[in-house]
């Protein structure tokens, strides 16, 4: 089974769009978000309980997998679904960003790049073709071309050279990618923060023909609105029948500013990297429950929420558990931090069905805090 976007409805108010994406492990409510399971599993949690917080889809990263068990230790397993034992939709990153910001030694040329292991210092070779075949082997539902992610800062002419070269890539994957039929291989738009190299991404891509496009090289470091500003240089150039992915945002404000700007997914460690320090995302900010002022408060993480950790347990216990190095407490934070994200897209999902995201972001915001994040 192909993997297909169903656009149902476009937001009266902005430019969000209401969306089904169907894969051949099951459905993709859109816009959504997607918890990062790097190695092979959402860090602390069982499949059991990610999909008991209501993710519909997790991803994983080419990177590390390649690095470790191995790709084909995992083809052997019968692919990552049955290897994590997770029967719902997966995505899996291409290491086009790991290997730029884990790797050492590491070197591109137009045929890939060469790096050292960050673990063993293995020499190792990731391509278009290498991380396609490896995609292909670890069965993800959804496959990423192999980019580069340029760095933020970075020189126009570098910017430049790096973008062409990702479209190039990007092709080499198309030709290399063997499973059409049941994986779904995205584009990934590059361009730094200038809107003309964007522009000429999106044509690069699209004239490929994709089954879908991620954005890449946000969240890098520039200021937030400029990160918004590239979000409306790029969507109005990708085809409306396709998914849009924003790569690495997780903070509640940008799913919702990136929700109003076309955005059907988006992924990031920020809730669970956050969760595993103490820190957790609430409809009034952020609440580091590590704090002594809630070392009596008997209420739960968020008034607000419903997840199995406000259901049941207090600040306070979860800042003991924390304080003791148990860590329950951190798996405690992480099912809230990761409820509260898919739940505020399920939100956002309504909101879009009734035409008025606007009004639900202006309140949103006021709850939250505009600094947000
Ligand atoms: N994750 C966050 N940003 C990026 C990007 O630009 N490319 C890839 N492959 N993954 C990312
Ligand atoms: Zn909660």
């Amino acid at each position: 089974m192909a993997v297909t976007y169903e656009l149902i409805k476009t937001c009266a108010q902005t430019g969000a769009r209401l969306g089904r994406v169907h894969t051949p492990h099951g459905i993709i409510d859109t816009p959504t978000f997607m918890p990062v399971g790097t190695q092979a599993t959402v860090k602390g949690m069982s499949p059991e309980e990610v999909k008991e917080l209501g993710a519909q889809i997790i991803l994983s990263n080419t990177y590390h997998l390649f690095v470790r068990p191995g790709h084909e230790l995992i083809r052997e397993a019968g692919g990552l679904h049955k290897f994590m034992n997770w029967d719902r939709p997966i995505l899996t990153d291409s290491g086009g960003f790991q290997v730029f910001s884990l790797a050492e030694n590491r070197k591109i040329t137009e045929e890939g790049v060469t790096f050292r292991s960050h673990l063993n210092g293995d020499k190792l070779f990731l391509s278009p073709e290498v991380a396609t075949g490896v995609q292909n082997a670890l069965g993800s539902d959804i496959i990423m071309a192999f980019d580069e992610c340029p760095p933020y800062p970075a020189e126009y002419e570098y910017v430049k050279k790096s973008t062409e070269r990702t479209s190039r890539w990007a092709e080499r994957c198309l030709k290399a990618h063997a499973r059409p039929s049941d994986q779904a291989l995205f584009g990934i738009v590059q361009g730094g923060m200038h809107a003309d190299l964007r522009r000429q991404s999106a044509a690069d891509l699209t004239s490929l023909d994709f089954p879908g496009y991620a954005m890449g090289g946000l969240s890098v470091g520039e200021p937030k609105h400029l990160m918004y500003e590239m979000l409306e240089e790029t969507v109005p150039f990708l085809p409306s029948n396709k998914p849009r992915y924003l790569m690495g945002v997780g903070s509640p404000d940008a799913l919702v500013e990136g929700s109003m700007r076309g955005v059907d997914m988006f992924d990031c460690v920020l809730p669970t990297r956050i969760a595993r320090n103490g820190t957790t995302m609430t409809s009034r900010g952020r609440l580091v429950v590590k704090n002594a002022k809630y070392a009596s408060d008997f209420g739960p993480l968020d008034p607000d929420c419903s997840c199995y950790a406000c259901r049941n347990y207090s600040r306070a216990y979860i800042r003991h558990l924390i304080k003791a190095d148990e860590m329950f407490g951190l798996r405690l934070t992480t099912i809230h931090n990761l409820h509260f994200l898919v739940h505020l897209m399920q939100d956002v999902r309504q909101a879009i069905q009734e035409d008025r995201l606007r009004d639900f972001r202006d309140e949103f915001f006021e709850n939250y805090g505009m600094a947000g994040n």
